[in-house]
């Protein structure tokens, strides 16, 4: 049986989990490929300290990436170092020795995966990135095949395990975030600086990629509306809860007719919708087609196997296009060339709102905000008070009736100037229509 020689650069977490699977799975990956993938290389800064499988047999091992990417020996480079600058060195590199490319490099592909695939392209070999997004959900795949006849009209998914952690433990057990996070912190379910997940950058990337896979646009990150989850309290979870709904990071997708409005922000979702109950740090991606209408994907976001999963099956992929020399390769961006249309601005969209205040209480606060929101033509649906102890932190919440984001971001402006405000009205949307 012949074989296709594959070299990994990064041997940290999804590294090992790949050699792991390509290790221990080569019967069965060979069964299904009718040949063999055989790891030849291995690049690591610290590739003297690490074990390899022993099933893997002789792999050269080097802590310099470049000896790996000019390897003749290597058809294939898995890049799976993460960063933007060494990656896209290696990925240069790759396409310049008409290497074809695997990578995980959500942030790399975010940034410049579609003048990357044009050199790809041009030198003829193939670039691939299922792991990029939703680390174990083969959400690119759907995209790009699966569902490649239909017109996808939203998608909203939970991207980041990390906030949908610490989201869903503070609705179970009523602790405030910095609690979790730092549990979260302790057993490695975030990093150290947290502000990759909490802030919504992580799953900024991660829409930027799947806008351009579902909508054929090319995103900017910085034009997605982005707001992280440290604003979020467990009182909001106790509100939400009165109105039937859960709160998660959600990033949407959406045709208006306008154009494509994309968002990472938090949000109150109806507690009966398959998204609520996304628990813990799962991902999930919930896409509507014009055609086929609602599908559903579920699974880890992330992880060493999971992910190795990922990787392995795009070398899979990648292999048999290399044994069968197809030159019909499928744009890793699931179009042929991308868009540049701009995403409509999020202050277009058209939503109830949940407003959180904290305030020092005294009478006329209601009436006071309650004017502010009439003069906006702002409807209000409810008010919401839990009894509380104390009149100098008083948690409530009005919610409003159908308005657009930028009448609420007035009037939070406005309101935001107010004495007896203890700090800015939270304005969260509330996605009934999911
Ligand atoms: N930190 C990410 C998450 C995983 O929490 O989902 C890698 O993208």
């Amino acid at each position: 049986m012949d074989e296709v020689k594959v070299g990994i650069v990064g041997l940290g977490n999804v590294g090992m989990g790949t050699l792991t699977i390509l290790a221990e799975n080569q019967e069965q990956i060979a069964l299904k490929l009718g040949f063999r993938l055989r790891v030849t290389a291995v690049c690591s800064r610290s590739v003297e300290s690490k074990k390899l499988p022993a099933a893997l047999g002789p792999v050269f091992q080097t802590t310099d990436w470049r000896e790996l990417v000019k390897h003749p020996d290597v058809q294939i480079v898995a890049e799976l170092v993460g960063g933007t600058v060494v990656a896209a060195e290696i990925l240069d590199a790759a396409i310049e020795h008409r290497k074809s490319v695997v990578t995980a490099n959500k942030e790399l592909m975010a940034a410049s995966g579609p003048e990357i695939w044009d050199r790809a392209i041009r030198a003829g070999i193939n670039l691939a990135m299922e792991a990029s997004v939703c680390g174990g959900i083969p959400i690119h795949a759907v995209l790009r095949e699966g569902i490649s006849g239909d017109r996808v009209m939203a998608l909203y998914g939970i991207l980041n395990g990390t906030c949908n952690y610490i989201l869903t433990e503070m609705e179970k057990r009523n602790v405030p975030l910095e609690v979790v996070l730092k549990e979260a912190q302790r057993l490695g379910y975030a990093e150290a600086d947290p502000s990759a997940d909490v802030d919504g950058y992580d799953a900024r990337s991660k829409l930027v990629l799947l806008a351009a896979l579902a909508f054929g646009e090319k995103i900017t990150p910085s034009d997605i509306f982005m707001e992280g989850i440290r604003r979020i309290t467990e009182v909001d979870f106790r509100y939400a809860r009165q109105l039937k709904h859960s709160i998660r990071l959600i990033c949407g997708a959406r045709r208006i007719p306008e154009g494509i409005i994309l968002s990472v922000r938090p949000a109150l979702i109806p507690a009966s919708t398959i998204l609520a109950g996304v628990q813990g740090a799962y991902n999930a991606v919930w896409v509507k087609g014009e055609y086929g209408e609602d599908t559903f994907y579920y699974g880890w976001g992330a992880g060493a196997l999971p992910t190795g999963v990922a990787v392995v099956s795009d070398l899979m992929r990648v292999a048999r296009e290399i044994r069968s020399g197809s030159p019909e390769r499928v744009s890793p961006f699931a179009h042929e060339r991308l868009g540049g249309n701009k995403p409509v601005p999020v202050t277009l969209q058209k939503r109830c709102y949940f407003l959180r205040f904290r305030v020092d209480d005294r009478p006329g606060i209601i009436a006071k905000l309650a004017g502010i929101l009439a003069s906006k033509k702002i409807g209000l649906e409810a008010v919401l008070q839990e009894p509380c102890d104390t009149k100098h932190d008083l948690p409530f919440v009005i919610t409003t009736e159908e308005t657009s984001e930028q009448s609420i971001r007035e009037a939070v402006e406005e309101m935001s100037g107010l004495d007896f405000l203890n700090e800015a009205p939270l304005a969260l949307p509330m996605e009934t229509a999911l």
